[in-house]
């Protein structure tokens, strides 16, 4: 029995993090840190980058790096071929915003749960071409079938793209990407997924999820060094990718030109990150990603029911316990003086319990409503977990 409650509260695998003890992370969601094998793998690139700068950039670099997406490519279901390495999920964004030929009047159609730094990149870009952003506001939450039908019926004969998170940002719901990909063929309309939270979190299989583009980062769930993350392009519109940063265009090492070349080389970089990806996907064999999502789903299962449990509190999108893995979001009571928080001017709560409490973790506002987002791993703690709902408890 004692040893059961010991497993449940702390488990083994925590010791491969080095985290400040004095600090009680929660926000894995916007910044997860690596396993010490991977912090060394990725210096041991570094390493051998500074040894023999001019043989790594102009010879053995595109070689590893194609290594790397076969390797993540096995992870994802899909080919090596259709994965190019980029430092996030905010650069890939960018390059399919710079490939999508956009004119005068076309659509580009999100939900009303995407992030903001992506709502802005697509802003920028229809502003630039004279096209019109749409949003299909989803059911709340987001049941399959009703998200299906709301994008369906957002969807007009100028619609040029779909842009769609697979795990929320805020909300931290996860959407049914596969079914609006398939309704969206349909219609004739490319998909673009934002996926920098399905990785590691969700069983994603690129090729079977029908999408055209998708983009994400691999130093959230994946536990990858900061700075690492893929677009994964399907064949058919690899030939108009282009990159927003224009450099050589071309392989260094001398290889067969290929619709990665425009981003593969963007000026001298440490691909240290991106390269430890591999090391990553290695430190989660199949038991580890097991003991990761239900560890982390117990953990942050019980403070949502505690924080359920405060008066003016609910549900946000994930009504049922199923609707989430290791990242949940609670809508919090609007107490006397509160402001929305945002980016760089967060919520009070926030500032509060980071500075009275030593705990991180995101709040935010969304559609008007407060919320509270939880994020879990393999290091987190019951008594973590106790520590903040107490002290929630104290200040709401
Ligand atoms: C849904 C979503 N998309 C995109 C991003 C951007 O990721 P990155 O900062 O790694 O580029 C985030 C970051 O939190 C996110 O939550």
């Amino acid at each position: 029995m004692m040893k059961i409650l010991l497993m449940t509260s702390m488990h083994p695998l925590r010791e491969f993090w080095q985290l400040d003890p004095d600090c009680v992370y929660l926000n894995h969601g916007s910044f997860g840190p690596s396993p010490i094998p991977v912090q060394q793998a990725r210096e041991r690139w570094s390493e051998r980058l500074e040894r023999q700068p001019m043989k790594f950039f102009c010879g053995d670099m595109e070689e590893e790096l194609e290594r790397t997406a076969q390797v993540l490519g096995r992870f994802l279901g899909t080919q090596p071929d259709r994965i190019v390495l980029l430092d996030n999920a905010t650069f890939a964004m960018n390059v399919v915003a710079s490939s999508v030929n956009l004119k005068a009047d076309d659509e580009v159609l999100l939900t009303d749960h995407e992030y903001g730094a992506v709502k802005n990149i697509w802003q920028a870009k229809c502003r630039e071409a004279g096209a019109k952003l749409t949003t299909a506001v989803l059911p709340f939450p987001p049941d399959e079938e009703g998200t299906v039908r709301a994008i369906e019926a957002a969807i007009t004969p100028k619609t040029k793209l779909i842009v769609i998170s697979h795990v929320t940002s805020a909300t931290a719901c996860i959407l049914p990407v596969k079914a609006v990909c398939q309704v969206a063929r349909r219609h004739n309309v490319p998909v673009c997924v934002d996926g920098p939270h399905a990785i590691a979190m969700l069983d994603v299989n690129l090729n079977d999820l029908g999408c055209d583009y998708y983009c994400a980062s691999c130093h959230k769930w994946l536990c990858a060094p900061f700075g690492s993350g893929f677009l994964w392009v399907h064949s058919k519109h690899q030939s108009s990718i282009r990159c927003p940063i224009v450099s050589w265009g071309g392989s260094i090492a001398g290889r067969a030109a290929s619709w990665k070349d425009r981003t593969n080389w963007l000026g001298t970089r440490d691909p240290a990150p991106l390269l430890a990806i591999t090391d990553a996907i290695q430190f989660f064999t199949p038991e580890r990603l097991t003991a990761y999502r239900t560890h982390a789903h117990q953990m942050v299962s019980k403070v949502r029911s505690a924080l359920l449990e405060i008066p003016g509190s609910g549900v946000f999108c994930t009504p049922k316990e199923s609707d989430y893995v290791s990242m949940v979001a609670v809508e919090l009571p609007q107490t006397k003086g509160w402001t929305p928080g945002y980016h760089g001017h967060p919520d009070v709560l926030q500032t509060t319990l980071r500075d009275e409490h030593q705990i991180e973790l995101l709040m935010g506002s969304w559609n008007g409503r407060r919320f509270m987002r939880i994020s879990a791993h393999l290091y987190t703690t019951e008594d973590q977990i106790n520590k903040l709902i107490a002290a929630v408890r104290r200040h709401l």
